[in-house]
């Protein structure tokens, strides 16, 4: 694997801080077009294909046209934060070759709302494949004003987002999964929905956390279905899955050890939802590794697929990859 994948000779924090060259290179030689398989209109929007770059891939939204040649059905940018940040400082970033697995603690590094809107407000619309934008707060922000920052980033970059990614189950960003607690979930969403829905109408999605127990999966689900979301991604990375993996205590694991929880939440969840899932977006995210992965969580029911470990073990082919196995399925295989 490694010989035809030079970023993988390099520590896994430089190749990611290069990744941003070294794609511009690779999908410049690529022809524009997004491969079109499992196509479908949700809320209006226009998927080609129901594979898509996860958060944090992209985190400035400053690489939307090298995924759009590289054939992704749809690209989620950010976490985004309200003021530019640095991130966590020390060692941020890990891999396991053997085990397909990535460890991170980035906290967050984003250079701002406003670097993200000048990199939006130019692409013209409706975008050649949704733009899904994901917000965070900054990390001095204290909890208990934490709200602040995503509806200041929901006001600031809701005109530019196909939808709107609420994002508080990144383990990177001290207290911030506390938000997604039973006690305090609701009065932190509702009046994100409710600005939301009396300013922008974009559809908002609450990405998951792959630690919550199935009850407290059951609440968030309910909680953010009453207040007016319409999706869930399931899942963001994993404080444990630690097992046999030299990473340190702190941060997430992601890739090849968070494959089977990701898969478990989105069926419980499917479980919970039941006939109320029709209309809403679900969103499989955590060790989708290959295009049979990515076949499996589609015909477990999820509506959309999200890789970032795929980029780095498989390369930013991947899409193209899966398309191609995609061709060859009997059509009655990927319809739905
Ligand atoms: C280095 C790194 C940075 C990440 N940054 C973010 C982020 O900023 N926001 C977010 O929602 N998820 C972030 N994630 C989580 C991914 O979006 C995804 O949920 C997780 O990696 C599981 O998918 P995978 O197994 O395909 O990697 C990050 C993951 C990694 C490995």
């Amino acid at each position: 694997m490694i010989l035809t994948k030079p970023w993988l000779w390099v520590p896994s924090r430089m190749a990611h801080d290069l990744s941003p060259y070294f794609l511009q290179l690779y999908a410049g030689l690529k022809a524009r077009r997004t491969p079109t398989w499992k196509s479908f209109t949700w809320q209006g929007l226009e998927f080609k294909n129901p594979l898509g770059v996860a958060g944090g891939v992209d985190k400035d939204g400053e690489q939307i046209q090298a995924w759009w040649n590289l054939g992704a059905g749809f690209i989620e940018v950010g976490t985004v934060t309200p003021q530019a940040q640095p991130g966590n400082s020390g060692q941020t970033m890990s891999r396991n070759l053997a085990r397909q697995a990535l460890w991170n603690r980035m906290g967050f590094p984003s250079r701002g709302a406003q670097h993200m809107e000048k990199n939006l407000a130019p692409l013209s619309e409706p975008h050649l494949t949704p733009i899904f934008v994901n917000i965070g707060k900054n990390a001095r922000t204290p909890l208990e004003t934490a709200q602040d920052d995503y509806l200041y980033c929901l006001r600031k970059l809701s005109p530019y987002a196909d939808a709107l990614v609420i994002n508080i189950s990144s383990p990177n960003t001290a207290g911030l999964r506390e938000l997604l607690k039973p006690q305090y979930l609701h009065s932190f969403l509702q009046p994100l929905a409710e600005a939301n829905r009396n300013e922008f109408a974009r559809p908002l999605i609450l990405k998951l956390s792959p630690d919550m127990s199935d009850e407290e999966l059951e609440t968030a689900l309910e909680v953010s279905l009453e207040v007016g979301f319409e999706g869930w991604i399931f899942t963001n990375t994993s404080t444990g899955l630690r097992e046999g993996l030299a990473f340190p205590k702190e941060g997430g694991v992601s890739g090849g050890p968070l494959a089977l929880c990701a898969k478990n939440k989105l069926k419980k969840a499917l479980e919970v939802l039941g006939p109320r899932r029709r209309g809403k977006l679900l969103i499989s995210c955590g060790g989708v590794l290959s295009p049979e992965d990515a076949f499996e969580r589609l015909e477990l029911g999820a509506d959309l697929v999200q890789v970032y470990s795929a980029l780095v073990f498989c390369g930013p082919s991947f899409f193209q990859q899966v398309a191609k196995q995609a061709a060859l399925k009997p059509p009655e295989v990927l319809t739905p």
